[in-house]
Formats: C-alpha cells, structure tokens, sequence
C-alpha cells in the first residue's frame, strides 16, 4: 500500500454541500478522485450547489446535485435512490448536513427537539440505512460511512441543548453500525469544534467587535486558531481511503485541542 490518499473512480454521497464543511469534503474527496452527488435544501440554480458542482468539476470528476431536505422521514432514501441513478454505484457516504439548534434545556420547546432529532440525529440514520445495501463491500474493499457529529458530543457549554444530545447520539450510532454493519462497512465519526464558516462569521459579527471576539476563540484553541473546511475534507478523503481499514466504530476530535482544555481562565 503506497502511502497516498487514492479515491480514484469511488462513489461518493456527501449531504450539505451548498455551504461550510460539507462543500470543504466534497471538494476534497473528488480532488482524492471520487465523482460525487451531493445534497442541499437549496435549488439547483442556488450559488451554493453551483459553486459545488464547479468544485468537483475543476477536479474532472463528475458530480449531480438534489434538492433534498434529510430531516424529512423518506428524503433520504429518495436521495440514495438518485445518487445511485446517476452514479451507478455508491462506496462513500459522508452524512454531514446538520444545524445548530440551541435552545438551552429550558426553553426547548417539543417542536424544537422533535426538529433536532429529526435533523442532527435520525437522518444520519436513515441515510446509513437507505445507503447500506448499496455500501456493502468486504473485508478488503468494505464501503465506507463517516458521519460528522461535533465535539459538542462530549463535552458542552451552557444553552446549546439539544443540540448536543443529538451530536452525542451520532457517537453511539457509529458504533451500533460498525458493529452490525461491518466487515462489508466501516463507520466512523468525526466531531469537528470551531470551523471556520459563514456561520462562524455571523457568530462573530454578533459581538460588537467582531475582530476581538474572533482572537479571543482562538486564543482559546491550543493550537492558536479554528479549523478550516479543507481540514475536516482532508479527514474526510484519508478515512475514506485504504490507509484507514482498521479506523472502524470510533468518533475523532478534531477541533485543535480545545476539548482537552479544563477551563479557560
Ligand atoms: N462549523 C462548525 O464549527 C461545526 C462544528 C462542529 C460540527 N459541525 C457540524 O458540521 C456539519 C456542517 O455544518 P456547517 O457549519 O458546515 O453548516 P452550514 O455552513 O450551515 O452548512 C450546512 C449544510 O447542511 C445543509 N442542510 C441543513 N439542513 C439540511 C436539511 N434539512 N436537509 C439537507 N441539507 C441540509 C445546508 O444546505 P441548505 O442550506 O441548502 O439546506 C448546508 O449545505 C453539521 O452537521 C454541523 O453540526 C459544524
């Protein structure tokens, strides 16, 4: 095995493309040599599932996108279907779409967390379950599932409720399907902390002096910044590879070292 992430000619399903680590993966995995179908809420004409197709396409891979909303109970197996229509085949499935929905425990209402499960924690499911049959490799060339969880399933800070409860089932999830799934299926997941997204933007322009607030995050990570897209990509091509056939069933921090601080002060 020659130490370089090779994907050529893999299949890959990435969920959340239009915007933030889901673009940063599907760029990646296709730069590893994989066509890619991805998915958004968003319509085909939308900025988003353009720039995605352009990412791929700059690699000469080929690559579909579908509107698609994978809280909804059937979505995701409707987007298996598709994917596998236009692809013919599927080996890679990044289940990464995801929203923060932070209530607190108090003031999370029903409609709240019956969202937040829907979304941050049963598609993830039932995209592995729509996907399975069409994953399912063998000991040697096993398809592969990474779902993106957060740090937040392990340690949290006060009113991101429940959020957190759902990243936390992700960790439990890829265990359950390791378990049962494999050797034909490796499942792994990865819980990214601060990365740097549009999102992240508008958190930081919520304060009155953005600048300040983005260095004292950063002060706060060990390694002295946040994370990038690409970064979270790049995991994402080197798990999906050969290279990583006995990562199975486990959940990877990678948010600079930030969770294995005690406190900041
Ligand atoms: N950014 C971070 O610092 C961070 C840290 C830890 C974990 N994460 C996790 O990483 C994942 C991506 O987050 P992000 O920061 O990149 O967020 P983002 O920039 O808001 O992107 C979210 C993506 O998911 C899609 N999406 C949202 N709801 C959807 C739904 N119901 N059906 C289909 N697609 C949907 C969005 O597409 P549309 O807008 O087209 O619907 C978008 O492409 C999430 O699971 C998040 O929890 C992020």
């Amino acid at each position: 095995m020659t130490l370089e992430i090779n994907l050529d000619g893999k299949k890959a399903l990435v969920t959340g493309v239009t915007s933030g680590i889901g673009a940063g993966i599907a760029a990646k995995l296709a730069e590893a040599g994989c066509d890619v179908t991805g998915c958004g809420r968003r319509a085909a004409d939308d900025n988003g599932a353009t720039a995605f197709l352009d990412s791929v396409h700059a690699h000469d891979r080929k690559a579909y996108y579908f509107s698609n909303d994978v809280s909804k109970p059937d979505e995701p197996q409707r987007l298996v279907d598709q994917a596998v229509d236009a692809m013919g085949d599927l080996d890679i499935v990044i289940s990464n779409a995801g929203r923060n929905i932070f209530k607190g425990a108090e003031n999370c209402s029903q409609a709240d967390w019956d969202e937040c499960m829907s979304l941050d924690l049963a598609s993830h499911w039932r995209l592995g379950q729509a996907a399975k049959n069409h994953l399912t490799g063998n000991v040697r060339q096993p398809g592969v599932i990474v779902v993106i969880t957060s740090n937040h399933a392990w340690n949290t800070i006060p009113g991101c409720f429940p959020y957190n409860v759902a990243k936390a089932g992700l960790v439990g999830l890829v265990q359950s399907l390791a378990i049962e799934w494999g050797p034909g299926i490796r499942s792994i997941g990865i819980a990214p902390g601060f990365i740097d997204t549009a999102g992240g933007d508008t958190w930081f322009n919520s304060f009155p002096d953005p600048s300040a607030e983005r260095a004292r995050t950063e002060s706060m990570h060990p390694v002295g910044r946040i994370g990038s897209i690409e970064e979270i990509g790049h995991l994402c091509a080197f798990l999906a590879s050969d290279l990583c056939g006995f990562i199975n069933g486990t959940t990877l921090a990678v948010d600079g070292g930030r969770s294995a601080l005690m406190q900041d002060d």
